[in-house]
């Protein structure tokens, strides 16, 4: 639930400003992420959420602005230095590399990082990792069996065995079902208990208001709101999401919730890679 004042934060950013050639992706942002926190990062297509996570997870350089870990000023230079500062991000389509099996997939990283495999250790160290999550799963399964959910409780392991502490989730229940959302949601209830910082970015306000904490509202690049869930009304956050006109406020709003719908809806089963 809510941060508890005393409470530090595990990473902040802070005004930050990104460009690209025209167009300004990113004014000024600023977001502070809580150990034990789910906060939803949410905005219509093109408010610069992606971008945020991008210079979270070290693929992109701020033109401006900080990042500052446990409260120390850090760069972020490339995605391995982000996992080894516990910065792990999950996306709608799993990466999961079908042809190894679970235990495999969840220790990936630690092969590419030129760690020598004990297997029989390997496969233990992959059940109490997945035993922790409440999941169950055979570990020597091949990955190109799983359901998409259960490639993403694979994913989560994999951050787990990365001693992650935040965890970015874009928009990963775009192409789930109903039951399969539930069952992430256990998942990342269960991480936040272990003192997870979670960023989810999602677009079904349902959704949102299920599994946050705290919201925050992008829109153009900027900044709009940061709020415990408690102190916000969906109709105020849509609002929020998709601005206001003087003149044909209410019409507009309506018309382009509708459509933010529509998008929504349409996007479910022709999930494109995060952008
Ligand atoms: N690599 C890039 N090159 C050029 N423009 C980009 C790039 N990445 C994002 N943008 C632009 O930056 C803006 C924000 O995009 P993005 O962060 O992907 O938004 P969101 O994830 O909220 O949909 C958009 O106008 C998008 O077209
Ligand atoms: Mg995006």
């Amino acid at each position: 639930m809510t941060s508890p004042p005393n409470d530090h934060p595990v990473l902040e950013m802070r005004h930050i400003s990104k460009r690209f050639d025209a167009t300004q992706a990113l004014e000024n942002v600023s977001l502070t992420l809580y150990p034990g926190e789910v906060h939803a990062l949410i905005g219509e297509n093109g408010a610069g959420k992606s971008t945020l996570i991008k210079i979270m997870t070290g693929v992109h350089r701020p033109d401006a602005g900080a990042i500052l870990l446990d409260g120390q000023a850090t760069h972020i230079n490339n995605s391995q230095e982000a996992q080894t500062f516990g910065i792990a991000a999950i996306y709608q389509e799993p990466m999961i590399f079908p042809d190894l099996n679970v235990a495999e997939n969840i220790f990936i990283s630690h092969r590419s990082r030129g760690m020598v495999v004990n297997w029989g250790r390997m496969y233990k160290d992959a059940e109490a990792i997945l035993a922790q999550l409440d999941v169950r799963l055979d570990v020597r399964m091949p990955a190109r069996g799983l359901t998409l959910a259960a490639q993403q409780a694979v994913e989560i392991g994999k951050a787990i065995s990365l001693q992650v502490r935040v965890l970015i989730m874009d928009e990963p229940t775009a192409s789930l079902s109903a039951h399969e959302v539930d069952q992430l949601f256990r998942l990342v209830n269960t991480l936040r208990n272990q003192g997870v910082a979670i960023l989810f970015i999602g677009h079904r306000m349902e959704e949102v208001f299920r599994i946050a904490d705290r919201i925050t509202v992008l829109r153009d690049g900027k900044l709009i709101s940061s709020r415990p869930k408690a102190e916000v009304k969906r109709d105020q956050v849509i609002r929020e999401m998709v601005g206001r006109d003087a003149g044909d406020f209410f019409a507009k709003t309506r018309r382009r919730a509708a459509i933010c719908l529509c998008r929504c809806a349409g996007s479910a089963r022709k999930a494109p890679s995060p952008t």
